[in-house]
């Protein structure tokens, strides 16, 4: 007789059943955190996690925790999920796919039998930094951040992370922290998010490491004015120096070479009026490479180029570092174990980097670390058309049931 396996149909519903939260008229979804979708979203899962037959608890930072019923707090712990905040005009896969695979896993496990190691489920808040900064979940759950600097965090209306988890009414419901949880390892169920598995005919992704990635808010100042009556050469347009930092991003990243990659994707102008000259716009430049030296060098010449802009062009700026996520290696006993899985599962894989970041860089650092990658339809993400097909979604789901049970019976 076979092994658990997970069921397709139930997790082929509740992907469609998530996707419909925060579906926007684009057929785009958007769940910021915290947002009216984001809470939604979250007694959604909440609810999903208690049918797997698992406790619900929230930490300070919001990470909802999903845990075996009866496991003392310090039993060995097998660990796996991801996240369900979304990119705005996001898909239904990236994140969601990984927290709903794994308790589709875990429910499919209970069912059939008790490990001897607790599991448990996190769904990481504020994965994407599109509200406050990227990874504050699990950065927080992982001890790199400071709990009363989170609560202080603005977004770009000013809220704080504190209020806004208030107005969430998401009270911590536990004081654990990782010092009383004894995780062995930590495994995260992913879409690609990019075209090579497609491209190979492969139906698992094994990664071995992960790049980082840092995230800079730049505030440009300058004045604010008539379009029609102010002379050109006496304005002091903030956006053409945001125009003009752009530029120079892109052209470093291009200079500095692959795997370096740097974005501005995000471009807040203000009062946002087409007759007033811009005074104030809000630019974050996402960047991105292998190492840690690499970044730190993309970093100081898009720091050298701001200034630069600034001074030849009479404007004010203030530089925020937002978020600095490290890279990241797997576990090779992880890896081992994904790649055993799917020989096991006859299912074909390939070892490979990871270009997007992941809550499991995060938790690399305090655990053994293993990430399963599935194809991505055009290798296309962070867009409403992102798609996996449903037996590529199983595969990849059976993968990491397997995995569990392997690490849980180690
Ligand atoms: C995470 O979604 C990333 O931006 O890589
Ligand atoms: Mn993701
Ligand atoms: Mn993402």
């Amino acid at each position: 007789m076979t092994g658990p396996r997970i069921s397709s149909a139930r997790l082929h519903e509740t992907i469609t059943e998530l996707s419909k939260i925060g579906r926007e008229s684009t057929g785009g979804i958007t769940r910021l955190t915290f947002s009216k979708a984001d809470i939604e979203a979250r007694k959604y899962v909440s609810e999903l996690i208690r049918k797997a037959g698992m406790s619900v608890s929230i930490d300070k930072f919001g990470n909802i925790i999903g845990r075996s019923l009866n496991a003392a707090s310090d039993a060995p712990t097998i660990a796996c999920g991801s996240h369900i905040d979304t990119v705005p005009n996001g898909g239904a896969l990236d994140g969601a796919y990984g927290v709903l695979g794994a308790i589709e896993a875990i429910r499919s496990i209970h069912e059939r039998c008790t490990p001897t190691k607790a599991l448990q489920i996190m769904v990481f808040t504020e994965e994407e930094g599109a509200r406050f900064g990227a990874f504050i979940g699990s950065r927080g759950f992982a001890g790199l951040l400071n709990a009363s600097n989170v609560y202080a965090m603005r977004d770009k209306e000013h809220v704080t992370f504190q209020d806004a988890m208030h107005n969430a009414k998401l009270k911590p419901s536990s004081q654990r922290s990782r010092q009383h949880l004894n995780i062995k390892a930590y495994v995260e169920l992913h879409i690609e998010q990019g075209p090579i598995l497609e491209h190979e005919h492969k139906s698992i992704g094994i990664v071995e490491s992960i790049v980082g990635l840092g995230d800079l808010e730049i505030e440009i100042e300058g004045k604010a004015g008539h379009a029609g009556t102010t002379p050109m050469q006496l304005r002091r347009d903030a956006l053409v120096g945001a125009a003009r930092i752009i530029l120079g991003v892109n052209r470093i990243a291009i200079k500095t070479g692959i795997p370096a990659v740097a974005t501005v994707g995000s471009v807040t102008s203000y009062p946002g009026a087409p007759n007033v000259i811009p005074g104030r716009v809000i630019i974050n430049v996402d960047y991105r490479d292998v190492s840690l030296p690499r970044m730190r060098g993309l970093e100081a010449k898009i720091i050298s180029i701001s200034k630069q802009v600034a001074n030849e062009s009479n404007l004010k700026i203030v530089i925020r570092q937002k978020s600095l996520t490290k890279p990241a290696k797997m576990s090779t006993n992880v890896i081992r174990m994904i790649e055993t899985s799917s020989r096991s599962l006859e299912l074909s894989y390939k070892h490979m980097q990871s270009g997007a970041g992941h809550d499991c860089q995060n938790m690399a650092r305090i655990t053994k670390t293993g990430m399963i990658f599935v194809p991505s339809r055009n290798g296309l993400s962070h867009v409403p058309n992102e798609y996996t097909k449903p037996k590529q979604l199983e595969d990849g789901a059976n993968v990491l049931l397997e995995t569990l049970l392997r690490l849980a019976n180690e």
